[in-house]
C-alpha cells in the first residue's frame, strides 16, 4: 500500500488491537520507515515486529514531529493521561484516528485541540485480519485524509463509515459487542445439544464448527443470509421445526432489539 500522509504514522499503544493494526500494515506494504510506534512497555512479540520492520519505537512522544496519522489504540480510561503529552505530535496535516470504546471527539478535542479527527470501531476477529469496522470522521477530514484512514483500517477487515458521531454507539452495539452474541450462541447451542443426550465435549464441538463454518458460508456466498436460512429450510422439516421456536413473536428477534438497545445505552453512558 502506498501512503501518502504529510508525516509518519504514529501509532500510540501496541497491544491487541494496536498490534493487529500494526501487523496488517506492514503486511499491505507499509514501509516500517514511515512508522513511528510510541508504547512504554509492548509486549515482547510485538517489540520483535517493531525491531523487525525498521520501524522507529519510543516510549513517549518525540519532540519537533508532525504526524500525518496519529493513531490511538490504548484503553479508553488511559485516555486522559495519554492525550496531553500528544498535542505536539498535532499539526495542520494531521489527521487523529482513534480505535478506543466510549472515548469521544469532543474529549481528543479537549486534549489535542480543533483537529481532523475519526473515531472508529473495530472489532476482535481484526486480530485475524477479519473484523468489520465502523467509522465516523468530523468535517476537519479532507477526503484525501479518508481515503488514507480507509485503507489502514481495511487491514483488519471492511469499513463501513457512519453519517453522525452517535451511530457509532450502534456500531459498537452489533459489531463492536456483537462477536460476544456468537460465541454466546455456540455456548446456548452446546448446551441445548447437551440437554439433548449428547455429551457436553461432543456438543460443544459440533456447536462451535456449526457456527464457524456457517459463518465461513456467508463470508464466501454471494447470497445474503436470509437466502441461505432459506436454502437449508425444507418446508416441515427439522429445522423449520426450530426457527418456528426461534422465529416466534417471542423468539431472537425481541431478544436482539432488547440486547442491542441494552448496549447501544451503556456505550452512550460510558461516552458521557
Ligand atoms: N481488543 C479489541 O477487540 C478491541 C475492539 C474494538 C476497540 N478496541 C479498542 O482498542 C483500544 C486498545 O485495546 P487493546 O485490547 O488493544 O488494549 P491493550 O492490549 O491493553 O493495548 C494497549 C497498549 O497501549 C499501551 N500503553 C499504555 N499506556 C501507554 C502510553 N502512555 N502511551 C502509549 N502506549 C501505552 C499498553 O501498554 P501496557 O500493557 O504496558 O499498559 C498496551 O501495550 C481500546 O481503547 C479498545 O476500546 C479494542
Amino acid at each position: 500500500m502506498v501512503v501518502h500522509a504529510s508525516g509518519p504514522i504514529v501509532l500510540i499503544g501496541a497491544g491487541n488491537m494496536g498490534g493487529a493494526m500494526l501487523a496488517g500494515w506492514l503486511k499491505s506494504g507499509i514501509s516500517g520507515a514511515d512508522l513511528l510506534v510510541i508504547d512504554p512497555g509492548p509486549p515482547a512479540a510485538m517489540a520483535k515486529l517493531i525491531a523487525d520492520s525498521g520501524a522507529r519505537h519510543e516510549t513517549a512522544a518525540p519532540a519537533g514531529l508532525k504526524a500525518g496519522v496519529l493513531f490511538l489504540a490504548v484503553k479508553p480510561q488511559m485516555m486522559p493521561a495519554v492525550l496531553p503529552p500528544l498535542k505536539g505530535l498535532v499539526g495542520p496535516e494531521t489527521v487523529v484516528v482513534s480505535v478506543a470504546a466510549g472515548t469521544t471527539l469532543s474529549f481528543m478535542q479537549s486534549h489535542l485541540g480543533d483537529a481532523a479527527m475519526v473515531r472508529a470501531m473495530p472489532n476482535t476477529p481484526a486480530m485475524i485480519g477479519r473484523g468489520v469496522t465502523g467509522a465516523f470522521a468530523n468535517g476537519e477530514v479532507s477526503s484525501a485524509q479518508r481515503d488514507l484512514v480507509h485503507n489502514l483500517l481495511k487491514v483488519s477487515g471492511p469499513v463501513e463509515w457512519v453519517e453522525t458521531e452517535a451511530d457509532i454507539d450502534a456500531v459498537t452495539a452489533v459489531s463492536g459487542s456483537g462477536p460476544a452474541y456468537v460465541f454466546y450462541l455456540v455456548e446456548c447451542m452446546a448446551e441445548a445439544g447437551r440437554k439433548a443426550g449428547l455429551p457436553a465435549d461432543l456438543a460443544m464441538r459440533l456447536a462451535r464448527e456449526t457456527v464457524a463454518g456457517a459463518g465461513e458460508l456467508l463470508h464466501q456466498s454471494p447470497d445474503d443470509a436470509s437466502r441461505l436460512r432459506q436454502n437449508v429450510t425444507s418446508p416441515g422439516g427439522t429445522t423449520a421445526a426450530a426457527l418456528n421456536i426461534l422465529m416466534a413473536d417471542d423468539g431472537m428477534q425481541p431478544l436482539f432489539d432488547k440486547a442491542i438497545a441494552a448496549a447501544r445505552k451503556r456505550a452512550e453512558e460510558l461516552a458521557g
